[in-house]
């Protein structure tokens, strides 16, 4: 019988019986692979009867989580990890995955747990020269660089770890699916593999997995679907600080965020992130505007940054980093139509220091002072908070939680905060609390 081919999407995971130029599913040109599908094909039958329950027979036990000890990885995952489930860390080559994962490994192996480490993109000389780095070395970390899904398995079932690390998925293959290591099929068909193994025998799976340039795991959505926890970890190697975010968790939140900073002994964690993110402010500088975003449960002071320069050839240019570029030109609209800013022929530059991006709403207003501060050449005031989000009208919208942001930037020093009209509430002592309906009442108190 010919073997049947199927053509697998590289970032969403589509198949096709026929290659495509450009998938339907997700629109990405030429990400169409050949896959051969591994002999045999259908599952193997169960040999006992599945076991039926009634839904209030079935016992409830709190998820006993274990918790790592490195608190920022504990908060995000909602408290430590769940026996037996499957996380997934996701990041940009030298984001410091394997850095993390190690430092996790380490807490709890010195803890008494029992923890495999293992590296299928390193040899187990170059693992235990990054825990001498990071510090520790401790007894019951046992490493195996290996590839070999089958031999990774053996070894489990030998050694009987309470975790196991893969670090990375990408690189791990089974040699029964005839795909290269790190193509979908492989990715997906090792996943499953490792699924079985936690649920099986209650084993925890931290799995690392390479982002590509887009910002998308292979095959993402076929990971993420079989995972419990999807993490990501941001943060480029120029910047020392990291942030890693939940995007997908069957046992928490997905909102919490932790911050790291990547430090020569690994990563440290950063307990005071607003006051980290403002270290390097300015003073009395035009251009910049101090917002808060809310992370989860945790409000983030973030210093916005804008340049406005006259545009000499051309096109103006707009640039954003930090912020969606979109939003951006929306804002520069909103100013140019309802705060009478002539930016038309201006170049307009704006960034989140830090290397941080932040995509709530309540920056909007931030952003739209501190491009206009560096068009009037006029320095916001330092101790000053600006949150709103900004409508097309010209309007300046309530966000959730105010009092909390408003709190954040009081623990912080600020005097005053610019906040939206309809927020109400009781305001933090110390802080004057300055109400804008519009943008151009903003500006007007901000900037005179
Ligand atoms: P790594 O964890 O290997 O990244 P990934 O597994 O995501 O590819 O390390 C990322 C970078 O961090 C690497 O360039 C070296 C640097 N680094 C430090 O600065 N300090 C440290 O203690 C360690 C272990 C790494
Ligand atoms: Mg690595």
């Amino acid at each position: 019988m010919p073997v049947r081919v199927r053509y697998t999407c590289q970032t969403c995971g589509y198949t096709s019986p026929k290659w495509l130029g450009r998938c339907p599913d997700c629109g990405e040109w030429n990400s169409l692979v050949e896959e051969v599908p591994a002999e045999g094909g259908g599952r193997p039958r169960p040999a006992a009867p599945a076991e039926v329950l009634d839904v209030s027979q079935i016992p409830v036990e709190a998820e006993p989580r274990a918790s790592t000890g490195l608190g920022e990885f504990d908060r995000v995952l909602g408290g430590g990890i769940v026996p037996g489930s499957l996380v997934l860390i996701g990041g940009e080559p030298g984001a410091g995955k394997s850095t993390l994962v190690s430092q996790v490994a380490a807490r709890l192996a010195a803890g008494g747990t029992r923890v495999l480490y293992v590296s299928g993109e390193e040899s187990a000389r170059q693992t235990r020269m990054r825990l001498e780095r990071l510090g520790t070395l401790p007894a019951g970390l046992l490493l195996l660089a290996e590839n070999n899904l089958e031999a990774i398995q053996q070894a489990i079932e030998a050694q009987r770890p309470a975790l196991v690390v893969v670090d990375s998925i990408q690189a791990v293959y089974r040699p029964d699916v005839p795909s290269a290591p790190g193509s979908v099929g492989q990715v997906r068909e090792c996943t499953g593999s490792l699924l079985t193994v936690a649920k099986g025998q209650g084993i925890s799976i931290l799995i690392v997995g390479h982002v590509t340039k887009e910002g998308q795991l292979a095959g993402p959505r076929v990971l993420e679907h079989l995972v419990d926890t999807v993490l990501y970890f941001e943060g480029d190697r120029h910047h020392a600080y990291r942030i890693l975010r939940a995007t997908k968790n069957r046992f928490g939140s997905t909102n919490e965020i932790g911050v790291f900073e990547m430090g020569p002994h690994g990563l440290v964690e950063v307990a005071n992130p607003s006051a980290a993110f403002l270290a390097e402010r300015p003073a009395a500088a035009p251009g910049s505007a101090v917002v808060c975003a809310l992370e989860g449960t945790r409000p983030l002071l973030l210093e916005v940054q804008a340049l406005v320069a006259p545009t000499h050839f051309g096109m103006p240019r707009r640039t954003a980093a930090g912020i969606d570029y979109n939003r951006l030109v929306l804002l520069l609209a909103v100013l140019e139509k309802r705060a009478g800013l002539h930016l038309a022929m201006h170049d307009v530059y704006a960034s989140v220091t830090g290397g941080l991006t932040v995509d709530d709403p309540a920056a909007d207003l931030g952003v739209a002072v501190a491009v206009a501060s560096a068009f009037r050449d006029r320095a916001v005031e330092q101790q000053v908070v600006v949150i709103g989000e900004v409508g097309l009208a010209g309007e300046v919208r309530a966000v959730r939680q105010v009092q909390q942001r408003v709190r954040e930037a009081a623990r912080l020093g600020f005097r005053r905060a610019v906040v939206p009209r309809a927020s109400g509430g009781e305001w933090p002592p110390g802080v004057e609390v300055l109400a804008a309906a519009t943008v151009a009442e903003a500006l007007a108190i901000l900037l005179g």
